[in-house]
């Protein structure tokens, strides 16, 4: 197998500080490149590099320093954020993803992974199994920016054979790192809340069902995507990918089931307007058949998971 240099785009956030690790482990500690806007938190056990993704120049040098074959571009501003910041948020989701579709092709890396989101789907989509396939509408700057990116992706994988592929990540939620500025975010930090204080106050209404996923699952289908013969990935704009649905007032009835006491209140802010748009379950058929996608972790189990990982923290 030839020797794969990989370099990771917004390593510091909460999927790149998941993704770099376990890249680490598959291609070894030198041959993940993780970057960033800001130094890390922590001393990363590989190579790392400044960078903004804004500045084409410094991402080539590095892709050409490094003698990079893949790009995970993860630096974007999520949905909360983007709407407080519409023009910066639109900037850096789309002239980031540009920057690094044009350095690609120039550079000749061989694959790009770019995440998009639920978020492209909008309230005229069908809200129960969302298809892959169906009316897009996204309401937030941040949807608008992940559909348009979408079709970027594809008009690069047709015009110049550019190998890059994408999941629509549902909320992800891990122990190993903290969400900013998303909608979904409440599904982490409800479980810092319940440890530390033994209770939360949710910004969204008790029955908001949204699409989840246990970071586990959402890093081993990156991986599994990025890894799977080119000939079995026929969609090149974003797959539809699912793990499990819940509300707010059934993740705390599960919390309840490990921490009785735990209690939960409800303030709905801009935030409830966000999710209200986006589906509450998704069907990722299309995903399942192409390249062999299967969930490992249901809500029972990510609870569980969560409260033994995040006592660690508290
Ligand atoms: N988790 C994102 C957000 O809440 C959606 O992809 O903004």
């Amino acid at each position: 197998m030839a020797k794969e240099t990989v370099l990771v785009l917004g390593a510091n956030g909460q999927i790149g500080t998941e993704l770099v690790e376990a890249l680490r482990m598959e291609y070894g500690n030198d041959f993940v490149v993780a970057s960033d806007i800001r130094k890390p938190m922590e001393i990363h056990k590989g190579p790392f590099e400044i960078m903004d993704v804004m500045d084409e120049n410094r991402l080539m040098e590095v892709v050409k320093e490094y003698k990079v074959t893949q790009i995970y571009h993860l630096a974007a501003m999520l949905s909360a954020t983007a709407e407080q910041k519409i023009k910066m948020g639109w900037k850096l989701n789309m002239d980031g993803l540009l920057n690094v579709l044009n350095v690609a092709v120039e550079c000749k890396v061989t694959k790009v992974f770019w995440p998009s989101s639920i978020a492209v789907f909008g309230p005229s989509t069908p809200k129960l199994n969302t298809p892959q396939t169906c009316y897009m509408d996204p309401s937030t700057v941040y949807g608008i920016s992940k559909l348009a990116g979408e079709h970027w992706c594809n008009y690069y994988f047709n015009k110049y054979g550019l190998d890059v592929r994408s999941i629509r990540y549902p909320g992800l939620i891990g122990y190993k790192s903290v969400p900013g500025g998303g909608t979904t975010d409440y599904a982490v930090y409800i479980f810092h809340e319940a440890l530390a204080r033994g209770s939360y106050d949710c910004f969204l209404e008790a029955d908001t069902m949204l699409p989840m996923m246990y970071m586990e699952d959402a890093i081993r289908a990156t991986i599994e995507l990025m890894e799977a013969p080119a000939n079995r990935i026929k969609t090149r704009t974003s797959y539809n990918l699912a793990g499990m649905s819940f509300t707010p007032g059934e993740l705390a009835i599960e919390i309840r089931k490990i921490m009785p006491e735990f209690k939960i209140t409800y303030h709905p802010d801009i935030r409830q307007e966000y999710a209200d748009s986006w589906p509450k379950s998704i069907d990722d058929s299309v995903a399942r058949k192409e390249w062999g996608w299967q969930p490992r972790f249901d809500t029972a189990r990510l609870v569980e998971e969560m409260m033994n990982h995040c006592k660690d923290l508290v």
